[in-house]
């Protein structure tokens, strides 16, 4: 059975202070939940956030990294620092990174392999804008995200692949796409998973919503049948609108 996740993504956010202060919150509020919990705080407190939640339900995740090995990429993180100091999962093809640092499905592709071959997990994001969704072309353009950044793999590696479906226009705007929209959308990427590598592959993958994710959606918007959780940004960075979100399962 597919896996139910809530993952908070901090974004641009938090320093040390902060992050000790929303970590001891959050373990504070964590109780068993059918969903797995994850955060994603900044590089800097990546290694705190893993080391205070060693004895809790709750997964560090890394926001970004490089594709390369290592080397002459000033300001960048590789897979191997990240797997060093203990971090198995990282998103990659956010919203922000594709627009704000060009970052292409050819790239992305590259990343995805890379955090492969380290034995990590992925969370995939991806989504239309709104222009897209206007002119009615989401469908392909989510389509053909999905395509060029994943196609190339085999079946087995999406076992460590989980689906973010963001459309860029619902991304802290607090406008969200209908419960219904995102039911559709998912169940479309399902079924482009399911042609190319068969429904059982296609029924095993979780697929998150994210994009103005609140306490007060969360519920109508987990209900539907192929929405697997959500990544959480604005609401994520208060233990309580998370723990919401969380506990909407
Ligand atoms: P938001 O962000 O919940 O603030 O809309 C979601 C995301 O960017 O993952």
């Amino acid at each position: 059975m597919r896996k139910k996740i809530v993952a908070g993504n901090w974004k641009m956010n938090n320093g040390l202070i902060q992050t000790e202060t929303l970590i001891s919150e959050l373990k504070q509020q964590i109780k068993t939940s059918d969903a797995e919990v994850m955060i994603a705080p900044a590089f800097t407190n990546l290694w705190h956030a893993f080391e205070a939640t060693r004895q809790y339900p709750i997964e560090v995740v890394a926001q970004n990294m490089h594709y390369a090995e290592n080397g002459a990429y000033t300001g960048e993180i590789n897979a191997g620092m990240l797997k060093s100091i203990g971090i198995q999962t990282v998103i990659l093809g956010h919203s922000e990174r594709r627009a704000y640092y060009n970052e292409t499905d050819e790239a992305l592709a590259k990343k995805v392999d890379t955090a492969l071959n380290h034995d990590m997990s992925v969370i995939f994001c991806f989504g239309e804008e709104l222009a897209d969704r206007k002119a009615g072309n989401h469908e392909v353009i989510v389509q053909e995200q999905i395509e060029k950044a994943l196609f190339h793999l085999d079946a087995s590696a999406f076992e460590n692949i989980v689906l973010a479906y963001e459309p860029v226009w619902a991304i802290g705007t607090g406008e969200t796409a209908s419960p219904q929209q995102a039911q559709d959308m998912h169940a479309f990427i399902r079924k482009v998973l399911a042609n190319k590598y068969g429904q059982d592959t296609a029924n095993s993958v979780s697929i998150l919503y994210g994009g103005s994710v609140k306490p007060n959606n969360a519920k109508e918007i987990f209900s539907k049948p192929d929405v697997d959780g959500g990544l959480i940004g604005g609401a994520s960075l208060k233990a309580e609108d998370f723990f919401a979100i969380v506990n909407a399962f």
